[in-house]
């Protein structure tokens, strides 16, 4: 199994654009194997999903045609034994308005055996504005 996680500039979207990428995200990933979280700044997505490699990959590939986004950046693409959000289909973690809270309650919505390396990296996304 692989995690990836990366981010990407949003398309101009409603928030009924996002539900619906969630809904479908829902749908599809308990058919391909795949879990994950996805965070949303009004500007930039980041997501992260785990799974078997060629799921991912096939993936990747939707999501590098879909036009709601673009310039995805790969932030962390590693193996792992075990998923960190094995419950989350597709979850999105909704962020704080506060910039000043952000961070930590981001911190404690993300899950507790996220890798320290990933967290980090998760958490200074919310750092932007
Ligand atoms: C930010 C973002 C996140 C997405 N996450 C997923 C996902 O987790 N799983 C998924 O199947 N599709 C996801 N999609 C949708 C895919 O890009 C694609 O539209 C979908 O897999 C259907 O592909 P198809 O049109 O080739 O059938 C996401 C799209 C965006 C913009």
């Amino acid at each position: 199994m692989r995690q990836f996680t990366y981010i990407s500039t949003a398309a101009a979207l409603a928030e009924s654009d996002i539900d619906a990428i969630l809904e479908s995200a829902q749908t599809r990933n308990p058919l391909n194997d795949i879990t994950g979280f996805l965070l949303y700044n009004g500007r930039n997505f980041l997501q992260l999903i785990e799974g078997p490699r060629s799921a991912l990959m096939t993936l990747m590939v939707r999501l590098a045609v879909d036009r709601r986004h673009s310039g995805i950046v790969r932030l962390e693409d590693h193996p792992i034994t075990k998923r960190v959000c094995p419950e989350w289909t597709m979850h999105r973690i909704q962020l704080s308005e506060s910039v000043d809270r952000r961070r930590d309650e981001l911190d404690q919505a993300l899950p507790p055996a996220l890798d320290a390396v990933v967290r980090r990296t998760v958490l200074n996304f919310a750092s932007l504005n």
